[in-house]
């Protein structure tokens, strides 16, 4: 295993700080979609858009009135399918202005979707969804524990051509002593305070980034917090400390 120490798990890539934080915007509609990105104003440059919205919202246009507000996309869509149809979804996507698409799949899958990566856009594999446990692995007729089939498919995935995977902060670190520095880590589950919540596998913003992560999502602590700007400002105030 290559030696590293913790600063050198710290992200050196050339990404602007304002941009590593990035907010989902888990909300019923585009209305609410847009009333949180009005509220939260300059404090987010990154939105993620997952299933609730996809679902809720007309797709197309949040994210073209996100790009006129200069706004950058995380597209979780998370796809699972045949090839063609996880070909022609990112092909979908590349006729909008998406930076990263999740895609959740077996090694033809993954190929699929980075043949029809667009310039600008960085596909990114999401290796064991943190809902699952090693019980639930075996329930699926796998015969591996949690840490080994993210190890696994985090390695195939980057083979493959993938940009980078979404990951907690505990494997961050794992994925990135073992299989190097240059591929993205996207980390969601960050509690910047106390955890009171279901996400169990979390860690605080500098841990997230001293563990490899390039990029924090950060959710219901901004959402759910009396001033949501306030709070967004805070977590950017020591994003910028970490990377000055
Ligand atoms: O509100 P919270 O900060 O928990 O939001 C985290 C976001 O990241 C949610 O949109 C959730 O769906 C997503 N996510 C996650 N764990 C993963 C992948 C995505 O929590 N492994």
């Amino acid at each position: 295993m290559p030696e590293h120490d913790a600063e050198s798990l710290l992200s050196r890539k050339q990404i602007a700080p304002r941009d590593r934080l990035i907010v989902p915007l888990d909300v019923a509609d585009n209305a609410a979609a847009l009333a949180l990105v009005e509220q939260l104003g300059e404090a987010v440059r990154f939105y993620k858009v997952g299933l609730e919205l996809i679902i809720g919202g007309a797709f197309v246009d949040l994210v073209n009135a996100l790009a006129a507000r200069g706004k950058k996309v995380m597209l979780d869509g998370k796809f699972f399918d045949v090839p063609e149809t996880v070909r022609a979804a990112v092909r979908q996507a590349g006729k909008h202005q998406v930076t990263f698409v999740t895609v959740h799949g077996n090694d033809e899958m993954l190929r699929a979707a980075v043949a029809e990566k667009t310039p600008g856009m960085q596909i990114l594999a999401v290796t064991v969804l943190t809902s699952l446990d090693d019980a639930d692995l075996r329930d699926l007729g796998f015969h591996v524990d949690v840490r080994a089939l993210v190890r696994s498919r985090a390695k195939r995935a980057l083979d493959i051509g993938c940009d980078g995977v979404v990951s907690s902060g505990q494997e961050a670190e794992d994925l990135r002593l073992r299989l190097g520095n240059q591929f993205l880590i996207v980390t969601p589950g960050i509690r910047p305070v106390k955890n009171v919540d279901d996400q169990k596998r979390t860690v605080d913003v500098e841990e997230a980034f001293q563990k490899g992560a390039d990029y924090i999502v950060v959710g219901r602590p901004i959402r759910g917090a009396a001033d949501p700007r306030a709070a967004a400002e805070a977590i950017q105030g020591r994003i910028a400390k970490i990377f000055a």
